[in-house]
């Protein structure tokens, strides 16, 4: 791996989920941190980003010298931001655009999804957006690289159609039962990304796992560690998945304001089933753990 002496990351989205953990597998790694984070984030939030060792620095999200100024001397953005068109898109264009002003020479957007190159238009609205801000990125003087994580393993436990605890249930479509589903850990994207964030050589795409699992598995796995064989149960075709999330989506315009409505939480178990990662890029950086499946069901 190729690494820069002056590395100085940038991680806007600081105050979430991902990107809080993504600061502090940075800071593990001995790599000079600096936060932005908005007027209205969270003190408590920022106080943890602090007490981590990362240098905050509060802008006003739309102030074009702010961002600028917070990009300077930055070696590279890393966006783990969340939120719908004004935030993907906008928020997004405008911090990368100071990215260039500054000369901050690499972006890795806010994507963190499975690999949405794969995923048709129009099948999964939260994709569609990092879609969107794909066509700027990549007409951008800007090394970008995008990191495909599949789906955070804690989807295994919110009782999904996938994998229904209460129900003893596992889904699946068409013929896919021994399909294989990308599923990685938050906190082993967050050490991964942190790796990337400094490795001069990453290219467009990285695409991880921290296990892969089929519905099939997940009926052995459920005899293992639940005490009982779920049921697997078949649920159409994919061509009416799709219909019926097109149809759910069209009834509940209001759910266009949301970013998990009930429609995009099925758009995303759609993807799973349409998309799985051909080749994972686990190994390009050493000593990294992988957590197993048991360990997330
Ligand atoms: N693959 C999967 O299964 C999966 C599942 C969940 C999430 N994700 C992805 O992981 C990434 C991070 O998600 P998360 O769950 O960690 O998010 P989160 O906890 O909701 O945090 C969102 C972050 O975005 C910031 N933010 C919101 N609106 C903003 C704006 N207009 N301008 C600047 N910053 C803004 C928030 O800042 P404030 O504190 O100031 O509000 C916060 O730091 C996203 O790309 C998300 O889609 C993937």
């Amino acid at each position: 791996m190729m690494t820069n002496m002056e590395n100085l990351v940038l991680v806007s989205g600081a105050t979430g989920n991902l990107g809080q953990r993504i600061c502090r597998e940075l800071i593990k790694n001995d790599i000079k941190v600096r936060a932005i984070v908005r007027h209205e984030s969270k003190a408590d939030k920022i106080n943890t980003l602090e007490k981590l060792g990362v240098e905050v620095v509060k802008v006003d999200t739309s102030n074009e010298q702010d961002l600028i100024a917070a990009c300077t001397g930055v070696s590279c953005v890393v966006s783990a931001v969340a939120g719908l068109h004004d935030v993907i898109v906008e928020a997004q264009s405008k911090l990368l655009k100071a990215a260039i002003a500054a000369g901050v020479p690499r972006f890795i957007p806010s994507d963190f999804s499975t690999d949405i190159t794969q995923m048709p238009e129009g099948e999964n609205r939260n994709f569609d957006l990092r879609k969107e801000f794909h066509k700027l990125l990549d007409q951008s003087p800007i090394q970008a690289t995008s990191i495909f994580n599949g789906c955070f393993t804690d989807i295994l436990r919110y009782n999904t159609p996938l994998f229904n605890v209460p129900k003893k249930t596992v889904a699946y479509y068409d013929d896919k039962a021994d399909w294989e589903i990308d599923f990685t850990t938050m906190d082993d994207t967050a050490a991964y990304t942190a790796l990337a964030a400094v490795d001069e050589t990453t290219p467009r795409y990285l695409n991880i796992a921290s296990f892969r699992v089929s519905p099939s598995d997940l009926v052995s796995l459920s005899e293992q560690y639940k005490g009982a064989k779920f049921e697997l149960v078949h649920m159409g075709s994919m061509e009416e998945f799709s219909a019926y999330n097109k149809m759910q989506r069209a009834a509940q315009p209001e759910g266009e304001n949301d970013l998990y409505p009930k429609w995009q939480q099925s758009q995303y178990l759609y993807s799973m089933f349409l998309v799985h990662h051909n080749n994972l890029d686990n190994d390009r950086y050493g000593g990294l753990s992988w957590s197993p499946v048991e360990a997330n069901i």
